[in-house]
């Protein structure tokens, strides 16, 4: 039942404050101010090495976990897609920690990939949405996202609940090795609990994306540009256009514009920039200038303090909250996915059941 939206994939984006509090729920412990994992039978603290694997947007999710978890408990982060993984011999040693992130729990590859990880003695942990799925009942540590049932085609609320999940995992990870303090812990806390409110906020922009959509849908092609965790966004915002809009997009990281792409910038390629203010603002905001010397056409997504800096001469600009770095990729994933929405919906393409795509792909 689409309530009173117009497509599930509508309604989905708009369930994401609801369900990331409901997924949050089983990884906080707001009392005490500390996060929460199920039981595990081995020592979190003594794993050396992370393989990370999964598929498309729960791909880029885990793209994301890799900068948190290097960056709050040092701990090495490989990460593959599941189909490369399978069969490029990687070299797993005994006691090391794969983790699978799909949201059906059934999708061929990373199924494959993770029976592949336990036959060469790695600890398997899954985050997955369908607690009966295959993925769930061959793990040895199962971190549900509890965003319900997604129905449509593009995942949306299915991603953001995977990234609160692998938030509190970084930290967890991080405590158990040693790195985190109580008072950075109830930080981290704090701040996955703002949320589902900032997830609210960044919601509230929907008739400004709406409006502007107009800006993209004759688009042939879409450059999306983001640095550090921002690069995925990057990554999954043009994955979204792709799929439901047909408009050919690719994500790079920012930095990589001038080693190639920057030859495609005309005033025909709007150019979407995701930059939260921060330590590496600066830095994307001159990439942002170089497109912009060319006669580039750049969105901006950032928010009050980037817009500031950066909005003038930019063709449009999206105001995010002020927001943690540690939350900013779940609420900087809301434009994202309602521009891709709102591109479709004015191409009138198929927002739901995009051509050639399924929800579960369970074959290779
Ligand atoms: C993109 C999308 C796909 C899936 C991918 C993995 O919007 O939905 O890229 O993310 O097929 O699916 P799961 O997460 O079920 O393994």
């Amino acid at each position: 039942d689409k309530g009173n939206h117009r497509h599930f994939m509508q309604k989905e984006i708009y369930e994401q404050p609801v369900v990331v509090a409901q997924t949050l729920r089983s990884y906080l412990r707001r009392m005490d101010n500390q996060i929460a994992m199920p039981d595990m039978d081995f020592d979190l603290g003594g794993v050396k090495r992370i393989t990370i694997v999964a598929c498309g947007t729960s791909f880029y999710a885990g793209l994301v976990a890799k900068y948190w978890i290097e960056k709050f408990a040092r701990v090495p982060v490989d990460i593959d897609v599941a189909s490369e993984f399978r069969y490029r011999e990687p070299v797993l040693e005994a006691g090391g920690l794969a983790l699978f992130i799909s949201q059906s729990g059934e999708t061929a590859d990373t199924l494959a990939a993770l029976r592949h990880a336990r036959a060469e003695g790695q600890i398997i942990a899954v985050v997955v949405n369908v607690p009966t799925s295959s993925m769930a009942r061959e793990a040895d540590l199962l971190l549900p996202t509890h965003a319900g049932p997604e129905i449509g085609v593009a995942s949306t609320k299915a991603f953001t609940c995977q990234l609160a999940v692998l938030a509190a995992l970084a930290a967890n990870l991080a405590r158990a090795k040693g790195k985190l303090t109580a008072e950075e812990e109830a930080d981290i806390v704090w701040h996955l609990s703002e949320a589902p409110a900032a997830l609210n906020q960044a919601l509230a922009r929907d008739g400004q994306i709406e409006a502007m959509a107009h800006l993209i849908a004759p688009a042939r092609d879409v450059l999306y540009l983001g640095r550090g965790p921002d690069y995925p966004m990057a990554l999954e915002g043009a994955l979204k256009l792709k799929e439901i809009s047909y408009i050919h997009a690719e994500g790079y990281a920012a930095g990589e514009m001038k080693h190639g792409p920057i030859a495609l910038i005309d005033d025909a390629v709007p150019v979407i920039v995701i930059a939260p203010s921060g330590p590496l603002f600066e830095k994307t905001v001159s990439n942002m200038a170089e497109v912009q010397a060319r006669g580039g056409k750049v969105v901006l997504i950032s928010d009050a303090d980037g817009i500031a800096i950066a909005g003038e001469g930019c063709m449009a600009t999206i105001e995010m909250p002020q927001v943690h770095p540690l939350i900013a990729p779940l609420v900087y994933a809301v434009p994202v996915q309602l521009l891709a929405y709102h591109v479709a919906v004015a191409k009138g393409t198929d927002v739901d059941q995009p051509r050639n795509l399924a929800k579960s792909v369970t074959v290779e």
